[in-house]
């Protein structure tokens, strides 16, 4: 493994997003292309987390949140639902101490109810032995679906009385799982496709995006760091016109 600082290698990342998050796509092709079951590929795309997240640390990404189980894959056959849930709490007990001594903060974002009890309550204790660590924060989107997030937080709202002039983008912000969280600014799509599959639709909505062919269990750091170094060279406007980059002359139209 290259040694050398991913910063000095990828010297065009001029720009380092705050928050990233990651729809970790394409685990079942690339175990078909082996041919292996599914879940060998989830396994693998498992195993894969680390690596990125090291590399993320690296970087000083503040953020990182990753797509591991959307509301919508309840709809894949059993066994493989019930193998994903295995290697959650297979992964909660076998990581959490090293996170937690490197200064990783987890946090789950979606929804505990429909989630096996006694995966809630390692989801908790992960969440809650990790809540002061600053490092980098591990949101861990399972169970998750923007819009099922959105409806809850509605919900939330609207049993808190907040009256309906209270009720503001910041307010909602508020109130969603990632509550406290920036708004991620670059979507990574490893496997090829070009759609959000229900991920942070609202928190995403001035999100730069980077899609890659690469399947997921071979998405390592150099593809991270290629994808900061496409960031980098995004001009994001926010619906204003370009801001004068380091160099340019600003254009001072006159009073
Ligand atoms: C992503 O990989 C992991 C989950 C959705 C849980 P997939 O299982 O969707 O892999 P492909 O898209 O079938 O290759
Ligand atoms: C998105 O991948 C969900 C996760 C990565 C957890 P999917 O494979 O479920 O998305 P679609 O079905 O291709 O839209
Ligand atoms: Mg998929």
């Amino acid at each position: 493994m290259n040694k050398q600082p991913l910063r000095e290698r990828f010297p065009n990342i001029t720009r380092v997003p705050h928050h990233v998050g990651i729809v970790m796509d394409g685990n079942g092709r690339w175990a078909q292309a082996r041919g292996l079951p599914r879940l060998a590929g989830h396994k693998a795309g498992t195993d894969n987390i680390r690596r990125v997240l090291q590399a993320a640390t690296e970087l000083d990404i503040k953020v990182l949140t990753i797509y591991a189980f959307s509301t919508e894959n309840w709809g894949r056959p059993p066994e493989e639902v019930a193998g994903l849930m295995n290697l959650l709490g297979e992964v909660i007990r076998r990581e959490t101490r090293d996170l937690h001594a490197n200064g990783v903060c987890i946090r789950h974002s979606g929804r505990l109810e429909g989630i096996a009890p006694h995966l809630q309550r390692q989801i908790q204790e992960a969440v809650t032995l990790t809540s002061e660590n600053r490092r980098i924060t591990l949101n861990v989107a399972f169970n998750y679906g923007g819009r099922a997030e959105i409806i809850d937080a509605l919900r939330h709202i609207m049993r808190d009385g907040h009256a309906p002039e209270a009720v503001t983008e910041a307010l909602i912000s508020q109130y969603l799982y990632t509550g406290g969280l920036p708004d991620p600014d670059l979507i990574v799509r490893t496997g090829g496709e070009y759609r959000l599959s229900n991920f942070l639709i609202w928190q995403a909505a001035y999100a730069e995006y980077y899609a890659t062919p690469t399947f997921w269990p071979d998405f390592d750091e150099v593809e991270l760091a290629t994808a900061l170094e496409e960031y980098s060279r995004r001009d994001r406007r926010f619906g204003k016109v370009p801001q004068p980059g380091p160099g340019q002359a600003a254009i001072v139209s006159p009073q």
